[in-house]
């Protein structure tokens, strides 16, 4: 016997859906489906939470993925439906938005009851699995630290297109968290206004539950969420690195990806995040004091067992008459180089305009590399802004 709830559907699909159900079936009232799974379970008799949500033809099909693509991080122990016409676009989007079946309109109660008695056992074998990784408070989710030595070497740039790249290889899976304590600009790199920022995320209420801490967050256009930086270099420096470790730790739990953009150099809040990173990108400009400085900061980590098991080091600014090969910055830093930037006139145009270069799409040669280091995080392949607009489109 399961819960099935039932929403976006009109009476004779509901009387169809009841047909079909073998347990107990909530139908909701007509009306906007909220793209917030809470408001939406808000509704629920009992509040009782469903292991399928079937979700009929009458909501527009970009609020039914944003529903889902959410659903599908929040709470993993649920099985969408969507009952719709099928048209390939939509069955991409929603594959993409972890929807498990799509049923069309005319489907008879044997279709629906057959459909939705998979989705049951799915929910069901997920929350087994589920289970003991909540009850021991195991990470799952990858924290990607982006850290250098030096200043001005491109480490907000690398960070927010990290996190809107991987935001659209995965919808709302990714949380972007501006560690620079006193001057962080991730909120000016992609152009938000946040309400709160860091402190308001790690003090008060919201360093106790998860629940209120993810209302703390600032909602980027893309589905990026973000923790922005403090108001002012005093608010910001009441952080603590307990603070640090305990925000990630509740992050990774509910996001597939948390990118910390940090401070120059090992700031207490640094090495906070690092200790709790499944990987770091170490960054440095392509000139000899910038290697020198990754040489030692490398050196250190390394004294201190603190490199993640995740390496990545990337070089920017790189440019051909600047006199240094990768094969130097190697022997120099004793390691591989991962990725080289190019130095390019459409970064510091992005970051003015407040446009990450992954989100605008534009074509260049920097983004193109931005893509190449997307990928070593990324489970499925890029889209591009330009084709996901388009899919939207043919979807609603
Ligand atoms: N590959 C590149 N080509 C040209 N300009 C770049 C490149 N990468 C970054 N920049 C520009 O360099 C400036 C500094 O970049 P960014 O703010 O990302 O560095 P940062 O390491 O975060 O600096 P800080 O240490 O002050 O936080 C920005 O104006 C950015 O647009
Ligand atoms: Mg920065």
């Amino acid at each position: 016997m399961s819960r099935v709830v039932l929403a976006a559907a009109g009476a004779e699909l509901a009387q169809r859906v009841g047909a079909a159900v073998d347990g107990d079936l909530q139908v909701l009232p007509a009306g906007r489906l909220p793209g917030d799974p809470a408001r939406l379970f808000e509704q629920l008799v009992d509040g009782e939470l469903p292991e399928v949500l079937v979700i009929g033809p009458d909501a527009p099909a970009d609020q039914v993925l944003l529903l889902a693509a959410r659903l599908d991080v929040q709470c993993p122990g649920i099985s969408v439906l969507l009952i719709a016409r099928p048209d390939p676009a939509l069955l991409q989007a929603a594959m993409r938005a972890g929807i498990r079946d799509l049923l069309d309109p005319a489907a008879d109660p044997a279709e629906i009851g057959a459909s939705i008695e998979r989705a049951a056992r799915a929910a069901a074998g997920r929350r087994r699995v589920l289970r003991p990784v909540e009850d021991s408070a195991r990470y799952t989710g990858r924290v990607i630290t982006v850290a250098s030595p030096k200043g001005g070497v491109g480490k907000t740039t690398i960070a927010t297109n990290l996190a809107i790249g991987l935001t659209s290889s995965a919808p709302q899976s990714t949380v972007l968290v501006d560690l620079d304590v006193q001057f962080g600009d991730v909120a000016s790199a992609l152009g938000l206004v946040p309400e709160y920022s860091l402190p308001d995320a790690v003090q008060g209420p919201a360093g106790q539950d998860t629940m209120v801490l993810k209302t703390f967050l600032t909602q980027h256009p893309s589905g990026l969420y973000a923790v922005c930086g403090s108001e002012s270099p005093a608010a910001g420096d009441t952080v603590t690195a307990a603070d640090v470790s305990r925000l990630l730790a509740q992050l990774a739990r509910e996001f597939r990806y948390v990118v910390v953009d940090t401070a120059p150099g090992l700031s207490e809040q640094t090495l906070a995040a690092l200790d709790r990173s499944s990987d770091v990108v170490m960054l440095s400009s392509m000139d000899v004091p910038g290697v020198r400085g990754l040489r030692k900061e490398l050196d250190v980590l390394r004294e201190l067992c603190m490199i993640p098991a995740g390496r990545h080091v990337v070089m920017n600014f790189a440019d051909p008459k600047g006199g240094l090969s990768v094969r130097d910055v190697e022997t120099t830093i004793g390691t591989g180089v991962d990725v080289v930037l190019p130095r390019s006139s459409a970064v510091p145009a992005s970051t003015n305009q407040g446009v990450p270069l992954l989100e605008s799409g534009r074509r260049d040669p920097m983004t193109k590399e931005l893509r190449r280091l997307v990928s070593r995080f990324a489970a499925t392949p890029l889209v591009s802004p330009k084709g996901q607009r388009a899919k939207h489109r043919a979807a609603s």
